[in-house]
């Protein structure tokens, strides 16, 4: 046991002094691992990752987080090296739609205008018009010429939110994140009844945010519901004077919210919410990164270039 700890605190120690000397940043989701979080410079949602990606001055960009995140990091800092500890942290949303089928989908409605969720591949962020993260996706399509028609991709959930929250013509792709997709399974009423004075923080990509919608509580009748983006669920913790808080999303989160709220209660609306994906990045592979500079996430400059236009599209809004 003391060995481990003393494993452990040489690896920290490793690390702090390897991103000294190399001019390194580590960047973590809100999902990390608890002891990957306390390493890092910065912590936060896939917009404030990449608002820091594009406006760090270090050298290298250890990304904690998934593909799809590092790849938005290397489009906006290509003359950074950017790192991810563990080349297998897929997202099974960013999988649930390709370039090819972007393609079709486009020619099938010409002229409409192309919203892609963040968690998306580079190919796929080549062929949109506007890159949008679960904190920014009404502002984004709110900012679009409303006899536009809006083809959005490729969470449905995501999707019907913003649809609902806009009122807006939109065509929404039939994909979903498989840790969030499952949480519309899960009885919110049982939940409500074991913590009735808790406030309930709700992620857009989970299932039952539709069926809340449908019932019309969430957005319009239930005011100690909300839906927001992992980083609006701990500025709303911030802000609130609730002690006890239910959260509908991946469990990594209840560390950083933990950690700014010691004194309140915060429940998983399921202990089984955890993305096997984000849990793949560990210390170890964190300080092996630093060390070997492994492993580059370099996305073809002719593509980067195709990409870079949504998300920049997505930063000045
Ligand atoms: P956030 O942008 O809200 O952090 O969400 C990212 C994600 O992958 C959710 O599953
Ligand atoms: Fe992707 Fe879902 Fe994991 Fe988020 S939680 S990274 S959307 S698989």
């Amino acid at each position: 046991m003391k060995d481990d700890k003393m494993t452990e605190e040489k690896m920290i120690e490793e690390i702090k002094k390897l991103k000294k000397e190399k001019n390194a940043v580590i960047l973590a989701h809100n999902y990390q691992l608890p002891e990957v979080q306390d390493i890092a410079d910065f912590v936060g949602d896939s917009l404030g990752l990449s608002q820091q990606a594009a406006k760090t001055d270090a050298d290298i960009i250890i990304f904690c987080g998934v593909h799809f995140m590092a790849e938005t990091a290397s489009i906006i800092s290509p003359n950074k090296k950017v790192l991810i500890p563990d080349l297998e942290a897929g997202c099974s949303l960013a999988a649930s739609i390709t370039a090819e089928q972007l393609r079709e989908w486009k020619k099938e409605n010409p002229g409409a205008v192309v919203v892609s969720y963040v968690n998306t591949t580079a190919a796929v962020k080549a062929e949109s018009d506007y890159c949008v993260t679960s904190s920014n996706a009404v502002r984004v399509v709110e900012s679009i010429p409303s006899n536009k028609q809006i083809l959005f991709l490729p969470d449905r959930f995501l999707g019907g939110y913003v649809k609902a929250m806009t009122g807006r013509d939109i065509k929404i792709w039939d994909g979903a994140c498989h840790v969030h997709e499952k949480i519309g399974e899960i009885d919110f009423d049982e939940s409500t009844k074991e913590h009735p004075d808790a406030e309930f923080l709700i992620h857009p990509e989970c299932g039952c945010s539709s069926s809340c919608m449908l019932k019309s509580q969430v957005y319009f009748d239930c005011p100690s519901t909300h839906i927001y983006s992992t980083e609006g669920m701990i500025n709303h913790v911030n802000e609130s004077d609730s002690k006890e808080f239910v959260i509908a999303t991946e469990t990594g989160i209840l560390h950083r919210l933990k950690k700014l709220k010691p004194e309140s209660d915060f429940y998983p609306i399921s202990e089984l919410s955890v993305c096997e994906y984000m849990k793949m990045i560990t210390l170890e592979k964190v300080f092996k990164s630093l060390l070997l500079e492994q492993y580059e996430v370099k996305v073809d400059s002719v593509l980067a270039e195709r990409a870079r236009l949504p998300i920049q599209r997505m930063l000045e809004i």
